[in-house]
């Protein structure tokens, strides 16, 4: 077969893991030959490819980021968007093609499978928020990295008696933020699935300093939002597929910690460090896993479904149950973090 291969949003730690196992059972088990599409949609759109085989595979796999490069275009926002995906991937006779993102990308996906589009779909993103599997790869590394972040901030934290505010992404899940936190004994977690209030967080770091600890550390999602009326955020810019593009919670949080609590309030944000580098053990088993299950699925006629992981095997599921509603936080997981709040 003529397999064609995209990625996009943004990139994440194990999609060069999910090319290279589709590719070498691919090409290895049934001849088939591959169409590696650049930068996400934007490379079927406008028709921009680069070889695809096992060679172009070789040494990828603990590469972080993608060797096809991602975009968030969004095809259904292009001029003659949806007919020009059509017409290359006829003009590069592609018979099926494997798309690796998260809701957005697969969003598309879903839609352009319903144009007549033979797709599978393997779920990536650090955010972890894809519903119907477990996980998704990137998620992992992402947390790791987190953790690493607050053991490093917690230290020095303590040697100055401060409080820091630690921002990490997640977008509308608190994923990263609730492991980050567990994992990082943090004082307070902030997502955005519960506003919060300025004044308990406060409240609590004082309580929990008066109890012998000089130094703590406030992990804040980047989409974490205020109770209505009890702070002034600012509004952000938004992407093409109208997602605001977030970031700075922790250095609005900062100040007002350190004006309410008396402790000097620093904000470390760690942005896309969170998504760079080489993933961990765990997302290179995953990801290889969906990526020769999503081959799998490919030559099954398993089109318009998502490789996922259930109970720890492979499964599929349809795209469109995977992309209709955002994976948030389990509130038995905000529970545990809570526990250590104060
Ligand atoms: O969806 C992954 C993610 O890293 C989010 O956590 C974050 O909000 C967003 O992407 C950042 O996007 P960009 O790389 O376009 O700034």
């Amino acid at each position: 077969m003529r397999v064609g291969m995209l990625t996009g949003g943004g990139d994440c730690p194990g999609l060069n893991a999910v090319i290279r196992a589709a590719v070498r059972k691919g090409e290895m088990v049934s001849e088939d030959l591959f169409v590696g599409f650049r930068d996400g949609w934007k490379g079927v759109v406008e028709g921009l490819t680069m070889p695809l085989n096992v060679e172009a595979c070789r040494g990828i796999l603990p590469r972080g980021g993608t060797i096809l490069g991602s975009s968030r275009t969004n095809p259904f926002k292009v001029e003659r968007g949806v007919e020009r995906c059509l017409e290359t991937l006829a003009a590069f006779e592609v018979d099926a093609l494997i798309a690796i993102g998260g809701e957005d990308t697969l969003g598309v996906a879903n839609k352009l499978g319903a144009e007549g589009v033979n797709i599978v779909g393997a779920p990536k993103t650090i955010d972890n928020d894809l519903s119907g599997t477990e996980v998704t790869f990137g998620f992992d590394t992402a947390v790791q990295i987190c953790v690493d972040a607050i053991d490093r901030l917690h230290t020095t934290a303590e040697s100055h008696d401060r409080v820091i505010v630690c921002e990490v992404m997640g977008r509308h899940a608190g994923w990263i933020a609730v492991h980050a936190g567990i994992a990082g004994g943090a004082a307070a977690v902030l997502v955005p699935e519960v506003p919060f209030d300025i004044d308990e967080i406060c409240t609590n770091l004082v309580l929990r300093h008066s109890r012998g600890h000089f130094a703590s550390v406030v992990v804040v999602a980047e989409g974490a939002v205020p109770k209505e009326g009890t702070l002034v955020t600012s509004s952000a810019d938004v992407d093409a597929f109208g997602h605001a593009r977030l970031g700075g919670i922790a250095s609005m949080l900062a100040p007002e910690i350190e004006k309410r609590t008396g402790f000097e309030t620093r904000a470390t944000i760690l942005g896309h460090i969170q998504r760079g580098g080489t993933p961990t053990a765990f997302d290179r088993v995953l990801a290889t896993r969906f990526g020769v299950a999503a081959i799998d699925a490919v030559h099954d006629g398993a089109f318009g479904q998502m490789v996922a992981l259930q109970g720890g095997r492979i499964v599929r599921i349809p795209i469109a149950e995977a992309v209709a509603e955002l994976k948030t936080v389990d509130p038995d997981l905000l529970q545990v973090a809570e526990l250590f709040h104060f």
